[in-house]
């Protein structure tokens, strides 16, 4: 064991803290790594809509749009300043339009396509899912200024696509 000198003794030293410095940075890399993976993936799912919280998913493509709610286009009063809107996006429009509600109403849509998949937008606000067929997603929004909104279609549905355009009403509270 004569090749143990003060040197190889402080190599060994210095290797071994090398090592640890290098893995801290390693797991650090790979943590870092693993947050911008599930953020990313999370943005997604969250803000694009895709999959809305809380959608419904059915065997047949066609069976939420043809449910009388969806049929009929309701907008349905569920509370004091609560309703519920049920929107099927076909080639190419949106149905009910307009749908009228008050200053201040919260409303819950549930959004559908009987069709090919549409991009269910509300200009001005955070409302943005997508229209699938067969799926409903779900959006809640409460519109507190008096004004016309759009609701535009953002997914390439044909040759209209771009005239796919419905209203929201919001009347001004009484005074
Ligand atoms: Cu519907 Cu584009």
């Amino acid at each position: 064991m004569s090749d143990i000198t003060p040197e190889t003794r402080f190599d060994h030293a210095f290797h071994k803290a090398a090592d640890r410095h290098e893995r801290v940075w390693i797991f650090f890399t790979i943590a870092l790594l693993a947050l911008l993976f599930a953020g990313t993936l999370a943005f997604v799912a969250v803000d694009f809509g895709v999959v809305a919280k809380g959608a419904g998913f059915y065997k047949s493509p066609l069976t939420p749009a043809d449910s009388p709610l969806f049929k009929s286009g309701k907008l349905v009063k569920t509370g004091p300043s609560a309703y519920s809107a049920y929107v099927t996006g076909k080639l190419w429009y949106w149905t009910p339009s307009p749908i009228h509600v008050p200053q201040g109403a919260t409303v819950t849509f549930y959004v559908t396509s009987a069709d090919v998949i549409h991009g269910f937008e509300v200009q001005g606000t955070t409302i943005n899912l997508t229209a699938i067929p067969g799926v409903v997603g779900t959006v809640s929004y409460t519109f507190d200024k008096a004004r016309i909104y759009h609701i535009v279609c953002n997914e390439y549905c044909g040759i209209a696509h771009q005239s796919m355009i419905g209203e929201i009403i919001v009347d001004r509270r009484p005074t």
